[in-house]
């Protein structure tokens, strides 16, 4: 088991968002070496097909495999939404996806049991966030809307503007109309907690009462850490660190380092 522990855990997303769920595993587990793949080459993947999805996620795991993790998070919600059943039936470590974890912190924030979920298309189509909300609580009712405009915008730094801010209300407004006494709202969707001051603000202006937003890259790290402590592969010494990979690295710098939070050095462009 202490061999294991020492191996890295694998992280993968469609591109760079998944970032935030690196930042959030790293500051939960910081003795943890990571090694993440983000696919540039083939995002988005909110827009794309179930069985498309699945297959690219399949080429990051073999990736990661191939590496030697012991762990592997789907940090991507499309991903984690259309392909993470597959991905745990097939592959011989242990596979989180994020939705769960968003899940069951909705669910523990909700008091009027009526919960808002927004994220790509593929992830509202999949209607991943209703069926796992339903598993725990079959009471809950959920309202999902899907959001493409806000990808490219936080990608463009557009975090906090009146651009985004309009784009936002329009997304917000739709969801109010349709459920007015939601009281929680899940970012399913790797970009978002960028945005989250933003958003926060225009839920506040839209359904004037407390909308808590659930950021399920805090959500999925903290359940990576149960997880491998459960397994007892926690690794007990070391100083962590991250190895990024990409598949295409046109622009990566400038974005990772506002997804990372800090400036990201040594980044590897690989095939797949
Ligand atoms: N990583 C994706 C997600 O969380 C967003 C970007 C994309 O569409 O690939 O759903």
């Amino acid at each position: 088991v202490r061999v294991v522990a020492n191996r890295p855990i694998g992280i993968f997303d469609s591109g760079v968002g998944g970032l935030t769920v690196v930042r959030s595993v790293m500051e939960r587990l910081p003795r943890e070496e990571i090694i993440y793949l983000g696919d540039t080459a083939r995002v988005p993947y909110g827009s794309k097909s179930a069985s498309t999805v699945l297959r690219y996620s399949q080429l990051s795991t073999r990736f990661l495999l191939d590496h030697g993790v012991k762990l592997i998070i789907v940090a991507c919600n499309t991903a984690s939404a259309y392909a993470l059943e597959a991905l745990q039936a097939e592959l011989p470590v242990p596979v989180l996806g994020v939705v769960e974890p968003g899940a069951r912190e909705a669910l523990a924030a909700t008091k009027s049991g009526r919960v808002g979920v927004i994220g790509t298309l593929g992830t509202v189509r999949s209607e991943a966030y209703p069926r796992a909300l339903a598993r725990l609580d079959a009471s809950v009712r959920v309202t999902a809307r899907a959001c493409p405009l806000l990808v490219p915008l936080a990608e463009e730094g557009w975090l906090d503007d009146e651009v985004a801010e309009a784009v936002a209300r329009r997304y917000l407004g739709e969801l109010r109309q349709e459920a007015p006494d939601l009281d929680v709202i899940v970012l399913g969707c790797t970009h978002y907690p960028l945005l989250r001051p933003m958003l926060s603000r225009v839920a506040a202006q839209l359904f004037r009462h407390e909308v808590v937003l659930v950021d399920s890259a805090v959500a999925t790290a903290r359940a990576a850490a149960s997880a491998l402590g459960e397994r007892s592969l926690l690794r007990d010494g070391g100083g962590g660190g991250l190895t990024c990979c990409v598949t295409d690295d046109a622009r990566i710098g400038e974005v990772a380092t506002r997804f990372l939070g800090h400036e990201l050095r040594n980044i590897r462009r690989v095939d797949l």
